[in-house]
Order: structure tokens, then C-alpha cells, then sequence
């Protein structure tokens, strides 16, 4: 499939790790950033609670709340044509109770239009992800690193290195397909862990920083578009420089308003 002339389903997605065809997801946090990835075809818009420290100014994800996530969601499902939309969980939306997470999974679905949610967490959240997808809401899992649980953690790093590590994440991934998600993001694991998981699992795994042998890979939007500041994450790869190509306009802009010489119209080439 090219670009399709319908929305990506989570059948597409099984059909593809199926035909051992690459998912390709990225994050997306408005409507036009969702406008160009759909353009380019990108499969998957993942709303990434990331839009906690790459577009809302916070430290890390634990504050991003509903209402902020929600009106990133609504904007990305009307830049997205035919690219799936994600809503990802804000910390403390689902870990409260069952009924919290259903009322607030099933906001992502009924109010602005998402194609399903992601959350984080292994054995610990089959019960949950089980009740989500009894219901009816699709689910897609993460687990190894899981960055709402940096505090805990006490920082970012990889998961999955020890034997006894490696073997609770993969027990991880064999709860969170048997609850019934659609697919896992794999964060911050080895590259071999990611390799056997992807091999254990009938959904399709997405990875970041996992290396390039799950289903497909994930990566933040504003790392991938220079748009992230000096601080470039290891498991990223930059395709364009927007930041740079940003500041140059703006400070165009700013001296010739300040002298006196601007006037509208097209740059000349
Ligand atoms: O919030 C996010 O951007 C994510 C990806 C890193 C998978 O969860």
C-alpha cells in the first residue's frame, strides 16, 4: 500500500507485520506537522504525551494533562488524512482506576476523533489494557522504558540489560498482546531483546532506540526536524533542520521591521 486512500486500521497494521512490511510511526502535536507526515506517509500519529517536553515547556511528560492532550489530539486528527491517530495517556489517566481509564480512553475515541490509545506499562496494566479493548477501545502498549515513570526510575536509561531485566520485559510484551493490544512500542531495550520480542509476538512491535529489527520504528517529530535545541537523543536521526532554518527567517524578519523595510511578498530566489 502507498499511501492510502483510507485510514490505516489496525488490520493494515497486522496485515503489515504479516508481510514483513516496515510501520512507520512518528509523533505529531498539531495539525500541521500531521498534514506534512500523512503527505509523506507515514502510517501511525502518535499524540506522544512527549508533547509534555517538546511543545508545552515542561520538564519531562508527568504533567501533561487530559484537556492539553486532547486538544493536541483534536488538532493532529484534522491535519491526518489517512494516517492512523494515537492519543497517548497522560501520567495518572488510567493508573487511578478501571472507570477512570475507560471514561478517559473512550474521550479520545468520542471527542476528538482518535484512532485508538497508547499507554504504558507491562504486566501491571493487562488489566487495564484487557477492559479498554473489552470495550471496544483499540490499545497499543509500551513498555522498557517507559518515560512517565522517569521519576521513579530516577532518570532515562536503557531497560532490558540484565538477563532478569530482558526476562520481566518480555514477559511484559507476551501480557500486553495476550490483554489484547494491537501493537507495543519497545523503548530503550537492546537490540537483541527487541529482536526476540518481535519474534515472539503476532502484533507488531515499534521501536525507538530498540534497534532496527521490530515491525517498525517510532521517533519524536521535533528530533527528527531539528527542532529539538542542542539535545539530540542517541536512538535519533535528523532529517531536516528546521530550527536553524526557523531562527534564520525570524531574524530576517526582525531586521527589517526594526529598519524600517519591510514590506510583504514572496523572497526572492
Ligand atoms: O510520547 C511519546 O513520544 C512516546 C514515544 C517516544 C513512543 O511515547
Amino acid at each position: 500500500m502507498g499511501v492510502a486512500e483510507r485510514r490505516y486500521t489496525v488490520r493494515d497494521l497486522a496485515k503489515m507485520k504479516g508481510a514483513c512490511r516496515q510501520i512507520v510511526m512518528v509523533t505529531a502535536y498539531d495539525a500541521i506537522m500531521a498534514r506534512l507526515a500523512d503527505e509523506a506517509g507515514v502510517h501511525i500519529l502518535l499524540v506522544g504525551d512527549s508533547m509534555g517536553n517538546t511543545v508545552l515547556g515542561y520538564e519531562n511528560t508527568i504533567p501533561v494533562t487530559m484537556e492539553e492532550s486532547l486538544a493536541l489530539t483534536a488538532a493532529v486528527r484534522r491535519g491526518a488524512r489517512h494516517a492512523m491517530v494515537i492519543g497517548d495517556m497522560p501520567f495518572m489517566s488510567y493508573q487511578v482506576s478501571l472507570e477512570e481509564a475507560v471514561a478517559n480512553a473512550g474521550r479520545y475515541l468520542k471527542e476528538v476523533g482518535a484512532d485508538g490509545v497508547k499507554l504504558e506499562g507491562g504486566r501491571v496494566m493487562h488489566g487495564v489494557i484487557s477492559r479498554l479493548v473489552d470495550v471496544g477501545i483499540p490499545v497499543m502498549g509500551h513498555i522498557g522504558l517507559l518515560p512517565q515513570s522517569v521519576l521513579k526510575d530516577g532518570g532515562y536509561r536503557m531497560h532490558g540489560k540484565t538477563q532478569e531485566e530482558a526476562d520481566a520485559i518480555l514477559d511484559d510484551a507476551l501480557a500486553v498482546q495476550e490483554a489484547g493490544a494491537f501493537a507495543v512500542v519497545l523503548e530503550g531495550v537492546p537490540e537483541t531483546l527487541a529482536e526476540e520480542i518481535t519474534g515472539r509476538l503476532t502484533i507488531p512491535t515499534i521501536g525507538i532506540g530498540a534497534g532496527p529489527r521490530c515491525d517498525g520504528q517510532v521517533q519524536v517529530i521535533t528530533d527528527i526536524l531539528g527542532l529539538g535545541g542542542d539535545f539530540v537523543p542517541k536512538h535519533a536521526k535528523i532529517y531536516a533542520q528546521l530550527g536553524e532554518a526557523a531562527l534564520n527567517g525570524l531574524k530576517q524578519y526582525v531586521q527589517e521591521v526594526t529598519k524600517g523595510n519591510f514590506t510583504p511578498g514572496r523572497p526572492e530566489n
